[in-house]
């Protein structure tokens, strides 16, 4: 075999990986760049569970102003409801992996164990004083812990 040809099936073979490389996907390519532990949240599965969590929180605020009878309910299952969404949000990371902690959001990575903390205890507070609004006051530093660096 002379040189010529050699170069030509060499290149023929790259041409063939890269082709596959691209035909397998992102989702694969992701899979290869990406230490096994890391786990990749979407941007639109990310901003729905953030849409989510502020419609729960504008309902909340709404009903801490009110301060009505059944308020209470309403805020209590909104805290619940964005109690779940965290803890799906957690799930999701965990998934692919035993210990599957990395995520492309580093502000989530480091801040997700946080806000669960400051929802239970929200929760905690509304359920033995209504009136304690402090909590629910609150909750909007708790986003902002996330969001501060953007
Ligand atoms: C654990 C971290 C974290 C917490 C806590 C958090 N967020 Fe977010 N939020 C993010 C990240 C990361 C993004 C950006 C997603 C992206 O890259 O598009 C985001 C984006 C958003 C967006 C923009 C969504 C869009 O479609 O562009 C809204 C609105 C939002 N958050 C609301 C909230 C509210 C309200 C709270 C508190 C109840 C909250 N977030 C708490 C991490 C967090």
């Amino acid at each position: 075999m002379n040189n010529k040809k050699r170069e030509t099936i060499a290149t023929g073979i790259v041409v063939f990986a890269l082709l596959m490389l691209s035909l397998s996907g992102c989702a694969d390519v992701r899979r290869l760049t990406y230490p096994k532990h890391f786990t990749w949240l979407g941007k639109s599965e990310v901003n729905s569970v953030m849409h989510r969590f502020s419609d729960s929180l504008w309902r909340i605020d709404t009903a801490a102003k009110r301060k009505s009878p059944g308020d209470r309910e309403i805020i209590n299952l909104e805290l619940s409801k964005m109690i779940e969404e965290a803890l799906s949000l957690m799930a999701t990371r965990q998934n692919e992996g035993s210990e599957s902690i990395v995520t492309n959001h580093l502000l989530i990575d480091e801040h997700l164990d946080d806000f669960l903390v400051d929802l239970n205890q929200a929760k905690m507070l509304i359920e033995n004083d209504p009136n304690n609004t402090y909590a629910i006051g609150n909750l909007t530093g708790s986003c902002a812990a996330c969001h501060q660096f953007r």
